[in-house]
Order: C-alpha cells, then structure tokens, then sequence
C-alpha cells in the first residue's frame, strides 16, 4: 500500500516537472503565432461538412507488413479472431494494406482473402497494397533508430485515406484486440466522432519526443496521447487535410519532403498523435473529445494559441464508453475480459450459457475497460472505478451491455463464439497457434 503511494507521488511529481519542460518549450515559439493560427483555425472549419448519419459506413483499417510470421500471428490470433466476435460486419468493410513490392505479402493478402470469403462471407474485406515511397530515403536514413520497416509504418500512417472511400476510418493495429462488442454509441455522439486522449504521461522520454515531433510538423502543439486506445475513429478526409497541412508548414513542395524534414533520424513520432491534433486545431468540430490530464487545466492551456484551449467539457476522468479494444502485447491479462464481455452481452439478451453460468461475471469484472489509457494500466493504477465512481462505472456498463443485448434479441447482431474457434483452426493452417481465451 505504501508502495503504491510512493509510487503514485512519485509519477506526479514527474508529471508536473515533465509539463512544465514541455510547457516551456512550447511557450516561446507559441507566442509569436497567435495570430496566424488563428486565422488558419477559422479557415480550417469552412472545408468539410460536418453532419455525418450514423449509419455512414466505416472501414476497419490495418496497415501491416504481410511477411513477417510474427504480424500475421498477431492478425489472426488478435484481430481477426476478435472481430469477428465484437466487430458487427454491418457497420461496413475491412481493409488490409500490405507492401507492393513484397511477394510474400500478396500470397498473406490472397489466404486471408480465401479465408474470410469461405468462413466469413458477411464481412466484406479489401486486401490492398502500398508501394514503398519513391523517394528512398524517406525510411532509410543515417541515425534512424528505427529499422526502414518500422519508419514505413509510420510513413503509411499520414495515408491512411487512399485505402477507402469511406468517410470514417476505424485505424487499427494488427496487435490490438476487440474487448467487448463494439457499438455505435461507443463510435458516435450524435454526428461526431468520439476520440479518447491522455495527457498524463508527459514524464516519459518518448512522449516528449512525440510531442517535439508534432510540434516540428504542425507547427502547434502535441495535444495529448492519441495513441493510447483504439480504434481510433479519424474522418477520413482529415488524413488528407493533414498532409496539406504539414507540407505547407513545412514549406516542401510535397509530404516526402516534409516527413524528411520534420522525422529526421533519431527522433520518435506518434502519427496518430499528429493526425488528430490537427483535427484538435482545425476540426475540432467534427469529433466529441473525451480527454484526461494530470496537470492545471490552465496552466496546460496556456501553450496553446487563442481559442484552442481545452475546456472542462472535453475532459473526462472516467470515460462514458467502454475501451472497446486493447493493445495485446501491452496487457496481456486483459484478455480475461473478452469472455467477461461475451458472457455479459448474452446475459444482457436473456441467454443462458453454460460457460458463462460457470463463471458468474459481473459488471464489475469489466471496471478496467474504463480506463483511459489501457497500455499502462498496470503500471498506473487499478481501474478507476474504486469508492464513490463505482456507481457511475455500474451504470455506464450497464448502458452498454443494455444496447448490445437489445441488438442480439432483435438480431441486428450475432455474438458467437463459433467464429472464434473457426479463427483458431484457419490459423492452425498457416502454421499459428493461438492461445487459447476461452479458460
Ligand atoms: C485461394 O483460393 C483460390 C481459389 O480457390 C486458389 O486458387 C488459391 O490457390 C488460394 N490461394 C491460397 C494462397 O491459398
Ligand atoms: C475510390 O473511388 C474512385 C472513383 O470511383 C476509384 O477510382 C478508387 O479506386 C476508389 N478507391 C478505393 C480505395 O476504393
Ligand atoms: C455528447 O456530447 C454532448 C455535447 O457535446 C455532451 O454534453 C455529452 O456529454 C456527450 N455524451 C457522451 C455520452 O459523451
Ligand atoms: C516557411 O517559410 C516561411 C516564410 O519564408 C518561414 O517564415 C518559416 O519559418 C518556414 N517554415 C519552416 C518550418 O521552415
Ligand atoms: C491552476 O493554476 C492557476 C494559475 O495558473 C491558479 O490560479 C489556480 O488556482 C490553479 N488551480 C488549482 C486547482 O490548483
Ligand atoms: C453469482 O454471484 C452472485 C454474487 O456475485 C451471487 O449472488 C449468485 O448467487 C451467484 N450465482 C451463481 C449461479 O453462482
Ligand atoms: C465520497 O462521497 C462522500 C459523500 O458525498 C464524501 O464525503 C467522500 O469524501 C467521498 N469520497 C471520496 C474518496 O471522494
């Protein structure tokens, strides 16, 4: 218990010292922007039009190298196996983008093709493939730290918009699992799209360089974590606005040349932290922020330009919704959920499973989905839903499985563990076991 206390006292005062440094940098080079950001702010909100139905579709969206046994291990076991528990086929397709140039990726892109149109004909998947950058030093430079496959991943990121005509992207990693089923409300406030943020974690080295590097590219400051949940629902057009962005900024005469410039070797970057920290300056309209931070809302405020500050209304200390998914690699106990989450949903629409009888699950075996950032749970704290927040995480879990079961009595949703073990041997045929969930 002390230990924990030491502990906890011991990251605030590390968060604090860790804004402050950020604070700091950022305030000198602010100050002489205000004006122009704020016009390009204006700007920036006439180019799109915001009502979205939400029944738009969306594109379930995994870039992943298709050589590496390892990647194709985590798709299968992972993702796949998990979509097709908690992803409803109904909210649109699938789209898995692999390298050109590689062979081994077309023959991954053509079984998993085979695959899912035999097992799976409801889910519609687009297998598509990205070709290296004409320019090649753009992934291959001196004092990279990264290898040129891990600087591709990154690169691909800005991109994300040429694999789908869809207006909404749901960005996934091919490491991240479904945890409980996914719904339109946990995608949607009305016409926005709902995007998570943490900004407690700015005593690490590496979000300080996330947080250089946006600035680098934006021109403005990192605004929190985007890269601890998923997925992350980004419009799709905001990819393309983004790039327009950085390579004006950049003064480039096209996103090559600016990524050379703003990626330069040795330094890390968190793309999806880029991406929607744009969306926070220039179309902070179109999505229904839901952030946390450790630090004085104020003093926070005061890097960014007029207007673009964060307000008590954007900041939620226990998210509304369920973390729909997780990052496996991260936290591997999480898994434990996914039954929880299947056993919970059956018992929501009145069915009665023998393995879910065995276990007896309750909400409160699902408290750590409402965590905001679900990489460093156990490294952070327990689940946010001790003392007096245990009533308001009952009700917001209640909600969700309330909407699921609804879903599966009225059959607009199957939940169905069959696809699980179906995955499993589709695996076992391309060499991969997967460890089992089920216990
Ligand atoms: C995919 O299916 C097609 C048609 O059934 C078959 O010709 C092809 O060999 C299969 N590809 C792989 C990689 O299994
Ligand atoms: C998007 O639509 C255009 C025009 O119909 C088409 O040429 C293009 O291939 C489509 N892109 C994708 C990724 O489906
Ligand atoms: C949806 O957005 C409205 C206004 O932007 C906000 O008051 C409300 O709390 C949000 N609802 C959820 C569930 O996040
Ligand atoms: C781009 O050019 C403008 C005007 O020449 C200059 O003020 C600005 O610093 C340049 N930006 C970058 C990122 O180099
Ligand atoms: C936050 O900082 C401001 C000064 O920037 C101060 O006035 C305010 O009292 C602080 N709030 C808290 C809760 O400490
Ligand atoms: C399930 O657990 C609850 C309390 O957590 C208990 O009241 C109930 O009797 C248990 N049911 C079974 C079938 O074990
Ligand atoms: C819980 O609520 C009670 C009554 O409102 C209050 O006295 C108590 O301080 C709260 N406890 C915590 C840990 O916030």
């Amino acid at each position: 218990m002390s230990r924990l206390k030491k502990c906890e006292l011991l990251t605030i005062v590390c968060l604090v010292l860790g804004s402050l440094l950020i604070y700091l940098a950022f305030v000198g080079v602010i100050d002489e922007r205000k004006i122009t950001v704020e016009n390009t702010l204006v700007a920036g909100y006439s180019h799109h039009n915001p009502s979205t139905a939400m029944d738009t579709p969306i594109t379930l969206l995994l870039r992943m190298p298709g050589r590496l046994l390892d990647h194709r291990a985590r798709y299968y076991c992972d993702l796949f196996r998990s979509t097709v528990l908690f992803w409803p086929p109904s909210y649109g397709k699938t789209v898995i983008v692999l390298d050109e140039e590689s062979a081994p990726d077309h023959q991954f892109g053509e079984i998993v093709i085979n695959h899912t149109r035999k097992h799976f004909p409801e889910y519609k998947l687009e297998v598509l493939y990205e070709a290296l950058p004409k320019d090649k030093g753009v992934l291959e430079f001196p004092h990279s730290r990264q290898p040129p496959g891990y600087n591709r991943q990154l690169w691909s990121s800005f991109f994300l918009d040429l694999y789908t005509n869809d207006s909404i992207i749901a960005w996934m990693d091919s490491d991240a699992a479904f945890i409980t089923p996914v719904t339109k409300s946990s995608i949607f406030n009305g016409t926005k799209l709902r995007v998570l943020g943490w900004g407690c974690t700015f005593h690490l080295a590496w979000v300080k360089q996330y947080a250089i590097t946006t600035m680098r590219a934006l021109g403005l400051p990192f605004v929190v974590d985007y890269m601890s949940y998923f997925p992350t629902y980004i419009y799709r057009d905001t990819f393309t606005h983004c790039r327009e962005h950085i390579t004006r900024h950049m003064n480039a005469s096209d996103f090559e040349k600016a990524f050379k410039s703003f990626y330069p070797g040795g330094d890390l970057l968190s793309p999806v932290s880029v991406v929607l920290s744009y969306a926070w300056f220039f179309e902070r309209d179109r999505y229904d922020w839901h952030m946390q931070i450790c630090t004085n809302l104020t003093e926070y405020n005061k890097q960014f330009p007029v207007g673009a500050d964060i307000r008590p209304q954007h900041l939620e200390d226990i998210l509304s919704q369920p973390q729909t998914a997780f990052h496996v690699r991260y936290g591997e106990f999480l898994s434990a959920n996914i039954l929880i989450s299947y056993c919970l949903s059956h018992e929501a629409a009145g069915n009665q499973l023998d393995v879910c009888l065995r276990h007896n699950f309750s909400l409160s075996n699902n408290f750590d989905l409402l965590h905001h950032d679900l990489q460093r749970l156990k490294t952070i704290r327990q689940n946010p839903c001790a003392g007096n927040n245990t009533d308001y995480c009952l009700q917001v879990l209640g909600d969700h499985y309330k909407e699921v079961g609804l879903e599966i009595k009225e059959n607009g949703r199957k939940l169905d563990w069959r696809g699980v073990k179906t995955v499993e041997e589709l695996a076992k045929e391309i060499g991969i076991t997967c460890k089992p969930w089920l216990y």
